[in-house]
């Protein structure tokens, strides 16, 4: 089969499946309201459904699953998700972006089941700030779940860090501390503007630029660990004393160029681009002609793609929250704990 390609000559290699929109968290950067408009859980894609289409994707070039939420650990019964997308020929790698709260109870199961890589988002390493930043105080099971992955036997565990201005931007180096003692690479992320994040604006984002420098000036330099651009978000750094991280610059230098994600909402909806203003449901499809035909449909939408939602952010002369809570409210596949972060 010719591997698929957008207009910009892009390919389709990684899917996030978002496998729930809720979440045991409440990120000022993603859940700030009070109250949400929740997805049906009747409308929820079975596990079988979702594994037959991306089976049917992996031919069109899919190479990886990225498990994400609201939080995955969430869904009941995960594992068994993992271990029917892990059955499937051909696909490289099933990976899980979560909180991390649930892997004390749930990380060995989802080893044995074959998820082949953990992200744990983390933005503080201080309770009380921690509690402020995520309505719940629960930085212990947080701390719990990482020690959890490690003893289940994952390495290559990443920790996100989302930084924000006069929020937790005077944890670079802790957080670079804490991830050295425990092999993890940290990759700090610009707080973006998001669906969702109707608190952002411009002055709470801290740079990359200004990341670099920061950690440069702590830690004898920062130079960079890949020469060329990848397609991943995250660009790779080494400091002096020889601790390799990342920081991911979507918000002042976006990377949608070679960009080669999709989204699957947990109900079906397909959405070609983080930023995008809609999706297209194929849950009808799914269910009434089957996975090849819902299938078919993501190689039509992939054909025409153009999105590049991020430099068109980037462009804007005046930038605020790509959605007041209004808006989000009627059209909850616009957040990004719908859509997948
Ligand atoms: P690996 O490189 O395989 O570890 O995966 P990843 O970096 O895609 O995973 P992760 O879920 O950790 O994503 C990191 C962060 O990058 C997300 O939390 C988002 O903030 C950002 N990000 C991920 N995908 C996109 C995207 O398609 N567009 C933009 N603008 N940002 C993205
Ligand atoms: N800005 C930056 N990162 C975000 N995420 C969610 N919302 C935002 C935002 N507004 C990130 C989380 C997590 C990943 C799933 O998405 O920190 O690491
Ligand atoms: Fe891809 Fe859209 Fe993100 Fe750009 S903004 S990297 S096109 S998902």
């Amino acid at each position: 089969m010719v591997p698929l390609h957008d207009l910009h000559h892009r390919p389709l290699r990684n899917l996030r499946l978002s496998v729930t929109d809720r979440c045991n968290l409440r990120c000022g950067y993603c859940m700030p309201e009070e109250s949400y408009t929740w997805l049906q859980r009747a409308d929820l894609l079975s596990f079988e459904e979702s594994t037959a289409l991306v089976g049917e994707l992996v031919p069109h070039g899919l190479e990886r699953v990225r498990l994400t939420g609201g939080e995955p650990l969430l869904r009941r019964d995960i594992d068994q998700l993992v271990r029917s997308l892990c059955s499937l020929p051909g696909l490289r790698e099933v990976a899980m972006t979560t909180n991390a709260l649930r892997l004390p109870e749930l990380a060995a199961d989802l080893r044995r089941a074959g998820l082949a890589r953990l992200t744990v988002s983390l933005d503080t390493l201080r309770p009380d700030r921690f509690l402020e930043l995520t309505r719940r105080a629960e930085l212990p099971a947080a701390l719990r779940g990482l020690e959890a992955a490690a003893a289940a036997g994952f390495t290559g565990t990443k920790l996100n860090v989302v930084v924000m201005r006069e929020t937790n931007d005077d944890e670079l180096l802790d957080m670079l501390d804490f991830a050295r003692e425990r092999d993890l690479e940290v990759r700090f992320i610009e707080y973006m503007d998001v669906g969702g994040a109707t608190r952002w604006n411009m002055e709470r984002v801290v740079p990359a630029t200004e990341i670099l420098e920061r950690i440069g000036a702590a830690r004898g330099g920062v130079a960079p660990e890949d020469p060329e651009r990848t397609a991943a978000p995250a660009d790779r750094f080494r400091t002096g004393d020889g601790q390799r991280f990342g920081v991911i610059a979507s918000t002042t230098r976006p990377f949608c160029g070679s960009c080669d994600r999709a989204r699957l909402t947990a109900d079906g909806q397909f959405i070609s681009c983080l930023y995008a203003r809609a999706g297209t449901p194929l849950a009808p499809l799914l269910r009434g002609h089957g996975a090849r035909a819902a299938a078919n449909r993501v190689v039509e939408l992939w054909s025409g793609r153009t999105d590049r939602g991020a430099e068109d952010r980037a462009g804007l002369s005046a930038r605020e929250a790509l959605a007041g809570p209004g808006e989000l409210r009627e059209t909850p596949h616009l957040e990004m704990h719908t859509r997948g972060g």
